[in-house]
């Protein structure tokens, strides 16, 4: 019988996928039972969703989650606790609109930290603590954001603080995308070395794994994995997806070269890639903790419409009948 990915790799890994509430329901819900291990919250646990206004927290989303893996048996990845992207202003501001001031704004996180992590704690065996922290480009580790402008680069300690003092247990990660540019591993690295060399509670390092067809190649990748795992860090791919599109950051607009369709020749190098990937993720057992695919299949992907308005993608390993693709076949068969 046709191995699913929980079972090809339970002696490796949890594979984990992102979802929002409608995917527990329907086919997707099925998908997910049938074939993953751990889920990960893909919006709901964000600042702004989960944390709307100063003294009202919205639980529901987050909630149905993670009920939906209690009554499943899957682990859960928590996403994410500090981020400069969808967090509400009213964070940085006070009543009359002013910015408020570091003290302020550390408790303020330490309470959102606090609660949020309290609330599952002992239910979700991960968290990304801190996510993209460091910029694409440049030669500066921290980026430039309300929280280091506010507090100052101990933003970071402080956060991993409050997590682990809210969940002991939980193991705790930075995550952060283009993590195989040479650059930013070195400057990523760098800022990992200093929580490390003051004892933070860091535990991993997540790769988001927004890759493509054409990127990362295997070299760049397990220079990645084995410089952080040097630090004594578990390393997991956390957002995992493979574009059938080259990364043109610059460009916005749809091409008449951008397909409406999954051809051939993109299926294939595509089961390539993703072969090559787990091919290393394997090689890496015991250091590479956990993989989670960023949504469920090709019907729905973060990735239509971003960045090119109006392109569809089709970065997973199940089409947009929840069928299993190529890729699917060369993951699960080593
Ligand atoms: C994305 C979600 O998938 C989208 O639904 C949302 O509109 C924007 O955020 N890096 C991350 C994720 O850490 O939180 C992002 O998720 C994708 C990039």
């Amino acid at each position: 019988a046709q191995k699913s990915l929980k079972e090809a790799y339970a002696a490796y890994f949890p594979v984990g996928v992102a979802v929002a509430p409608r995917n527990l329901a329907g086919a997707d819900a099925e998908l997910i039972r049938a074939q993953f291990s751990s889920l990960t919250p893909e919006n709901a646990m964000k600042m702004g969703p989960i944390h709307p206004a100063p003294d009202r927290y919205f639980w529901q989303d987050a909630d149905q989650i993670v009920g939906f893996a209690e009554q499943n048996g899957l682990k859960v990845r928590g996403h994410t606790l500090c981020w400069h992207n969808q967090t509400p202003s009213w964070f940085f501001t006070d009543g009359e609109g002013k910015q408020v001031t570091r003290e302020v704004l550390l408790d303020r996180l330490k309470e959102h930290i606090q609660t949020v992590v309290g609330r599952y704690k002992g239910k979700l065996y991960a968290w990304d603590v801190v996510n993209e922290a460091v910029p694409d480009g440049g030669t500066d580790i921290y980026r430039r954001s309300k929280f280091l402008e506010i507090i100052g680069e101990d933003y970071i300690e402080k956060a991993f603080e409050f997590a682990h003092a809210a969940d002991p247990n939980a193991r705790l990660f930075y995550n952060d995308y283009n993590t195989e540019s040479d650059s930013k591993r070195e400057r990523i690295f760098q800022l990992l070395k200093k929580l490390k060399d003051k004892k933070i509670p860091v535990h991993g390092v997540g790769l988001q794994g927004h890759w493509s067809i054409y990127e990362p190649t295997a070299a760049a990748l397990e220079e990645s994995i084995r410089k952080f795992a040097g630090l004594g860090l578990e390393v997991q791919i956390t957002e995992l997806d493979v574009s059938v599109y080259p990364k043109e950051h610059a460009r916005r607009e749809r091409q008449p070269s951008d397909s409406d369709v999954l051809t051939k020749e993109m299926e294939a190098r595509q089961a390539e890639k993703y072969q090559m990937l787990f091919d290393i993720f394997r090689k890496y057992k015991g250091t590479l903790t956990g993989v989670t695919f960023w949504n469920v299949s090709d019907k729905t992907t973060w990735l239509d419409n971003f960045p090119v308005r109006g392109r569809k993608d089709y970065p997973l390993l199940f089409d947009q009948n929840s069928s299993p693709k190529e890729a699917f076949y060369k993951v699960v068969t080593f």
